[in-house]
C-alpha cells in the first residue's frame, strides 16, 4: 500500500510538478552544480583548475547523467592561453584574461593580480553559496546564487578582505551570464533620454563589447535591463532568449562581449567608471542583485517570465496581493499654485470620477513658488495652507479618497534654509563650481547626518498628517560627487553609499508607517529597476504623457517590468510636444498600466466627466487582469500603425484586448489579430467598451480556438483611434 503510493507520488512528481520546482544540488561525481529554476536549468562546476566554470543555461533538464564535469578550454597561442576560451564562471582579473572580468583589485604594495579558486560551498534551500579565494591572499570571494520557480535565477558576490593589508577595489561585479559559444546573437535593451524612456534598440552582437550602463548617481534613463536571442533568431512568442536586469540604482554597468574565441557574455554590476572602494582588513562589499532568466518562447515569453517573478518577489509584500488605485495628480493642472481651497475642489471632482487617491504634487513646502526656490524646506507653505495639510488631508478623506503628497528629498535649492544653514551637504568638490539643474543641488546622501535628517524630516512629516502615498521625485543627477569630509581614498564610496542610505530610508520609512505606499520617479522614468521596485510599488514612467509617445515607452517599459507598476496617467491636450488625441483613446493608452488623470479638471466639460467616470469605472472592472495577468503584445507600434495588446488574467477567466491605430490610410480597415493564452476549447462571451467598433459579422460568443487561430476584428476609424474588448471564459 504505502509502495505503491510512493510510486504513484513520483510518478505523478515526474510528470507534472517539476517546472514549477526548484531545486540546488551538487553532484559530486562532475563536481557540478545544478541549479533548478523552475522551466530552466542552470549548470556550473569546478574545472581541472578548480576554478568555478560555465557549463549550461537553458530549459530544464530532467537528467543528471548528460552533465559532465567541466574542462577548461585550451591555449590557442602564445597570445591567447587558456582564460580566453574557457567560459569562466566568476572570473577575476588576473592569470591572463584579456577579456571583461567580475572583480579587479589593488593590494596595498600595488599587486593586482587575482585569481578565485574554489574553497566550500553551502546550500541553503533555495540558495548556493560559493565560496572562493585568491590563490595566495585571503581574499575571499563569495558568489551567491538564489533560485526562483519562475525561471529566474539572482546572483550577487561578497567580496571580503581577510588579509592584514588593505586593498583597494577597482571592479566589482554581480555576475557573469555565459551564453552557449557562437555568433549571430543579437541585443535588446532598452536606450532612454528624459520624456524618452525605455525605447527598445535591438542590434546584432559582433566581435568586441557593448556597454550600457549610467554614470548619473542614479539607474537612469538607459535602463539596465538587457535581452540576447540567439542564431536562430527569436520572434515575440518563439525562439531562445536570455533575459535579465540588475537590481542597483546608482551608477551600474552591463557588458556584452564577444570575444575573437565566440566566448559570449554579459557582465554587470556597480559601473567601475570612477569607481574605488577602499577594504580594510576584515571589511567587505556586497554587489547589487543581478537577476537573469531564459526562454525559448520569445521576447513575450521573456517579459511575462518577468513579470511573474516581479509580481510574487520583488514588489513590496505588504502591498503585493492589492491592486493598484486609480489616482489623481495634481501636477499638470496647477504645477507650483497649490492652496488648500484649489486642490480640495480639484479632490471633489476627481472623487466624483472614482478616483481613489488623490496626490498633491510639487509646490505645498517652503518657499516652492517656482523652481528656483525652497527645495530642501519641508514644512508646510503656511499662506498656502494656513491649516496645515490637515484641511486639504480630511476634505480628501471626506470623500472616500486617499492622501498622496510629492517629496523630492535629496535635492536642496541654493535658495533655501537648509542651504543657507548646510551649504556643506551638497555634494561639491572644494573650491570648484556647483552645477546647478533646475536650480538645484543634490545633497549627498551618503553622509551620516544627511540621511539621519531627511530620515527626521520625512518620518515627522507621515507622523503628523494622514499621509498613505508618497510620490519621491529626483529631478536632476549627480555632479561634483565630491564628499571632501572623508579621506580622499574614501571619496569614491559616495556612489555607492549614497544609494545604500536612499534605501536604508525608504526601508525605515516603510517599517515605522506600514500603511504607507511610494512611488519612484526620477523626472519621469529615471529611476526603475529592480532595486527601488522591491521597495516602492509604482514608478512613474516618464514625463512624457502624449498618448502617442507613451505607446513605445510603454512596450519598452513592459520588456521588463510588470504593467502593475507601470504609472500612465490621461493629461490635457495639445501636450508638450503639441500634439492632440482624443481623450477616449488617452485613456486607452493609460489604462494598459496603472491608471492616473493628471488633467486640470476645472477645464472639463460635462461630456468629458462622464467619458471619465464611465472609463475609470470599465477598468476598476479589468484591472487586476491588466495589473496582474499575463501581457500578450500582439502587434507593435515600432512595425505599424497599430498596438494590440492582450492581458489574460492568472486564472484564465478573463481576458481584456486593446486595439490602438495610431494612424489610417483611407479606407484601411484595422488588421484581423490572432489571440493569445486561451483556452481552444474554451468559449468567451466578447464585451466590448464600445459595440459600434466591433465587426457585426462576428459571433459575440467564439471559442478559444476561433480567437487564437482566424483572430479578433475590430473597426477603427481615423488617426488615434482605439477600442478595447473584454472576454470573459463561459465554461
Ligand atoms: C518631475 C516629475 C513631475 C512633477 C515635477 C514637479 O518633473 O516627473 O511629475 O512631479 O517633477 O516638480
Amino acid at each position: 500500500m504505502f509502495r505503491a503510493a510512493a510510486l504513484l507520488a513520483l510518478v505523478v512528481s515526474s510528470l507534472y510538478p517539476l517546472q514549477a520546482q526548484t531545486g540546488i544540488r551538487y553532484l559530486p561525481g562532475p563536481k557540478a552544480f545544478v541549479l533548478d529554476a523552475g522551466p530552466v536549468t542552470y549548470v556550473f562546476g569546478l574545472n581541472q583548475r578548480n576554478e568555478l566554470q560555465h557549463i549550461y543555461w537553458g530549459k530544464r533538464l530532467w537528467r543528471d547523467a548528460d552533465i559532465a564535469a567541466a574542462r577548461t578550454g585550451q591555449n590557442w597561442a602564445s597570445f591567447d592561453l587558456s582564460p580566453t576560451t574557457t567560459p569562466d564562471e566568476f572570473p577575476a582579473w588576473g592569470g591572463g584574461r584579456f577579456y571583461e572580468t567580475c572583480v579587479k583589485v589593488t593590494r596595498a604594495d600595488g599587486g593586482r593580480d587575482i585569481v578565485l579558486k574554489y574553497q566550500s560551498h553551502e546550500i541553503k534551500g533555495d540558495t548556493l553559496e560559493v565560496l572562493t579565494k585568491d590563490l595566495n591572499d585571503d581574499i575571499r570571494v563569495k558568489v551567491v546564487y538564489r533560485v526562483f520557480s519562475e525561471g529566474i535565477l539572482a546572483r550577487h558576490s561578497l567580496i571580503t578582505n581577510e588579509t592584514n593589508q588593505p586593498i583597494t577595489i577597482e571592479s566589482a561585479q554581480s555576475a557573469a551570464w555565459n551564453l552557449p559559444p557562437g555568433e549571430g546573437y543579437r541585443v535588446t535593451y532598452l536606450q532612454g533620454r528624459w520624456a524618452g524612456e525605455t525605447q527598445i534598440v535591438r542590434e546584432d552582437v559582433h566581435p568586441g563589447m557593448k556597454v550600457i550602463e549610467s554614470r548619473r548617481g542614479n539607474t537612469g534613463q538607459v535602463n539596465p535591463w538587457f535581452a540576447l536571442d540567439g542564431p536562430d533568431r527569436a520572434t515575440e512568442e518563439s525562439g531562445r532568449v536570455w533575459f535579465g536586469a540588475l537590481g542597483w540604482s546608482g551608477n551600474w554597468r552591463i557588458t556584452v562581449e564577444q570575444t575573437p574565441h565566440q566566448q559570449v557574455r554579459v557582465v554587470g554590476g556597480y559601473n567601475p567608471f570612477d569607481f574605488s572602494y577602499p577594504l580594510k582588513p576584515h571589511e567587505n562589499l556586497e554587489t547589487p542583485p543581478f537577476y537573469a532568466g531564459y526562454t525559448d518562447t520569445g521576447f513575450g515569453g521573456a517579459s511575462r517570465m518577468f513579470h511573474n517573478f516581479e509580481l510574487a518577489n520583488i514588489l513590496p509584500r505588504s502591498t503585493r496581493n492589492k491592486p493598484r488605485p486609480v489616482l489623481y495628480n495634481s501636477w499638470e493642472a496647477t504645477t507650483f499654485n497649490v492652496n488648500e481651497q484649489g486642490q480640495t475642489e480639484l479632490a471633489k471632482k476627481a472623487a466624483s470620477l472614482g478616483v481613489e487617491l488623490f496626490v498633491m504634487d510639487d509646490g505645498w513646502f517652503g518657499a516652492r513658488n517656482h523652481d528656483r526656490a525652497g527645495l530642501g524646506d519641508w514644512y508646510v507653505n503656511p499662506k498656502k495652507f494656513p491649516n496645515g495639510l490637515k484641511g486639504l488631508i480630511d476634505a480628501v478623506k471626506g470623500t472616500g479618497m486617499r492622501f498622496g503628497l510629492w517629496v523630492e528629498p535629496e535635492m536642496v535649492n541654493p535658495d533655501s534654509d537648509l542651504y543657507r544653514a548646510h551649504p556643506d551637504w551638497a555634494m561639491h568638490f572644494e573650491g570648484r563650481p556647483r552645477t546647478e539643474a533646475r536650480n538645484q543641488l543634490v545633497l549627498n546622501m551618503a553622509r551620516n547626518d544627511v540621511k539621519e535628517h531627511i530620515f527626521g524630516v520625512l518620518d515627522k512629516l507621515l507622523a503628523e498628517n494622514d499621509i498613505s502615498f508618497i510620490k519621491w521625485d529626483m529631478n536632476r543627477h549627480a555632479s561634483e560627487p565630491g564628499w571632501p569630509e572623508v579621506a580622499p581614498a574614501d571619496q569614491r564610496k559616495l556612489w555607492v553609499q549614497y544609494v545604500r542610505n536612499v534605501y536604508e530610508i525608504i526601508d525605515r520609512l516603510r517599517a515605522k508607517h506600514p500603511g504607507v505606499e511610494i512611488e519612484s520617479c526620477s523626472g519621469g522614468g529615471g529611476r526603475i529597476d529592480l532595486g527601488i521596485l522591491s521597495r516602492v510599488e509604482q514608478v512613474w514612467t516618464s514625463d512624457n504623457t502624449d498618448a502617442l509617445d507613451r505607446l513605445k515607452i510603454q512596450e519598452g517599459f513592459t520588456q521588463a517590468y510588470t504593467p502593475k507598476a507601470m504609472m500612465a496617467w490621461v493629461t490635457d491636450v495639445p501636450n508638450f510636444n503639441g500634439r492632440s488625441t482624443p481623450l477616449e483613446f488617452r485613456f486607452l493608452v493609460a489604462m494598459q498600466g496603472s491608471l492616473g488623470i493628471g488633467n486640470n479638471l476645472n477645464h472639463w466639460k460635462p461630456e468629458d466627466f462622464t467619458l471619465a467616470t464611465k472609463m475609470v469605472s470599465w477598468y476598476k472592472d479589468v484591472r487586476r487582469t491588466i495589473q496582474e495577468g499575463k501581457l500578450y503584445r500582439l502587434l507593435s507600434p515600432r512595425e505599424g500603425e497599430w498596438d494590440y495588446n492582450q492581458y489574460v488574467s492568472e486564472d484564465g477567466k478573463q481576458s481584456v484586448v486593446f486595439a490602438i491605430q495610431r494612424s489610417q490610410q483611407y479606407g484601411r480597415p484595422a488588421p484581423t489579430v490572432l489571440l493569445r493564452g486561451l483556452d481552444e476549447k474554451a468559449t468567451y462571451r466578447l464585451k466590448p467598451l464600445d459595440n459600434r467598433k466591433l465587426v457585426e459579422a462576428q459571433q459575440t460568443e467564439l471559442s478559444g480556438a476561433y480567437l487564437m487561430d482566424h483572430g479578433l476584428n475590430v473597426r477603427l476609424t481615423g488617426d488615434y483611434s482605439g477600442t478595447a474588448v473584454v472576454l470573459e471564459r463561459l465554461n
